[in-house]
């Protein structure tokens, strides 16, 4: 008798591996321990790319991020306060799409439920056994599983069920953070990102109403040291151009830049997948697309065990993963670097800043260069 796959917790990994696995047939059951209110409106990412479109066309599930706008095919750029939009030449960028993560959750946990899925929210699970899968939950009562599937983010407890001298964590720093504000502003076009003395700014769109506004700023900094006022003098400056339509500041949150792998991504039955796996600097855009890729590979092994009897790709599920991972990792460290020493490279120096400049001249001037970083967007790479 097959027992469930048990998917721990519902952001975009586990939802996303929980409709993966309801369409190919595979039972499964998705934890959440908060309120499906608390989940739906949880703001955060907002690129998925055309290698995680992918994932859902290739299952039929293309309507879950259907009407998602197409990403531009240009990075809207402002060097010194002037306006220096990048083209971005790989053709295939433009399957990605422009998709708050609170539409694509709600827009997964819908599918899921109207095809039959299990899903329970409120619901805080621990982890009994990974070796022979058992979660217990709140009322104490014990559901067996096939496989765990830890969906549970950075401070989730599947990776705290394996013994700490089984895994590795690998952390990068960076040294700096960033103020994230969410402004009730139409976003006056897709993507704004500012290279600047002063330091790192962006605007993103995140839906019609929406914008997310970023600032880079010392790690002490706290969100009193940043009154609104401030917020707007500072966006426009190293914008270069004031910011005329200003609407209430409805969140404001300092987060530090930070880079996170944990190796091996599997232990026995459990699986990690996700921010309980991988965490990346939000410049890359590449958290949810990553937590996205996961899910897809990890889809893909349970589909091939099932049917064929066959557990080769569950096997190499970590060593698969953790060589993009890397590769993403990569990615992420460079251009994170690159677009902050280009403008403030603080304690790191003028040479670096120089450095980081010629990095991104070459964007614009060597065709190769650019090809590596639109593969990267692209998540093709
Ligand atoms: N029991 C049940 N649920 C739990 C438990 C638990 N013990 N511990 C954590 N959870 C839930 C959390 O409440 C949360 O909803 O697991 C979920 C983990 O979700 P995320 O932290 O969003 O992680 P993930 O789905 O891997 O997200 C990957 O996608 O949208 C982006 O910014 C997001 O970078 C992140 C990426």
């Amino acid at each position: 008798e097959t027992k469930p796959v048990l998917i721990i917790g519902a952001g975009v990994s586990g939802l996303a591996l929980g409709n993966f696995l309801l369409r190919e047939g595979i039972g499964c059951v998705v934890f959440e321990r908060r309120s499906r209110e608390y989940v739906e409106h949880r703001q955060r990412a907002g690129v998925i790319d055309t290698r995680a479109t992918r994932a859902f066309r290739k299952r039929g599930l293309e309507d879950r991020v259907g009407d998602g706008v197409p990403t531009e095919p240009n990075l809207g750029f402002r060097v010194d306060g002037q306006p220096r939009p990048l083209g971005l030449s790989v053709e295939e960028h433009r399957e990605g799409r422009f998709c708050p993560q609170q539409v694509l959750v709600r827009n997964l946990i819908s599918g899921f439920r109207q095809e039959g899925g299990d899903l329970r929210f409120d619901t805080e699970v621990t982890v009994e056994d990974h070796e022979n899968p058992r979660v217990r939950l709140g009322d104490g009562s014990i559901i067996e599983g096939d496989f765990i599937a830890g969906c549970d983010g950075s401070h989730g407890v599947t990776r705290a069920a394996v013994p700490e001298d089984r895994i590795t964590r690998h952390t990068h720093e960076y040294g700096y953070a960033w103020l994230v504000i969410l402004a009730e502003v139409p976003a006056h076009q897709q993507t704004l990102m500012a290279i600047h003395r002063r330091g790192f700014a962006a605007q993103f769109g995140r839906g019609p109403q929406a914008s997310r506004f970023y600032l880079q700023c010392p790690l002490n900094d706290t969100t009193e040291d940043w009154p609104d006022e401030r917020i707007w003098s500072e966006l426009g400056t190293r914008f270069g151009e004031p910011i005329t339509t200003k609407g209430a500041i409805v969140e404001k949150q300092l987060v530090p830049l930070r880079s996170e792998v944990l190796s091996p991504m599997s232990h026995g039955r459990l699986h990690l997948l996700g921010d309980a796996a991988h965490i990346v600097p939000p410049m890359s855009a590449k958290g949810m697309n990553l937590a996205l890729y996961d899910a897809d590979a990890f889809a893909d092994a349970l589909v091939h065990y099932y049917k064929n009897d066959d557990p080769g790709l569950l096997d190499a599920y970590s060593d698969t993963r953790l060589n993009d991972v890397w590769n993403y990792q990569a990615f992420a460290t460079w251009f994170t670097n690159t677009v902050h020493d280009a403008g403030d490279p603080g304690d790191r120096g003028e040479f670096h800043h120089r450095v980081a400049r010629a990095d991104f001249e070459r964007l614009y001037t060597s065709g190769t260069a650019n090809r590596l970083l639109s593969e990267f967007v692209a998540g093709l790479a």
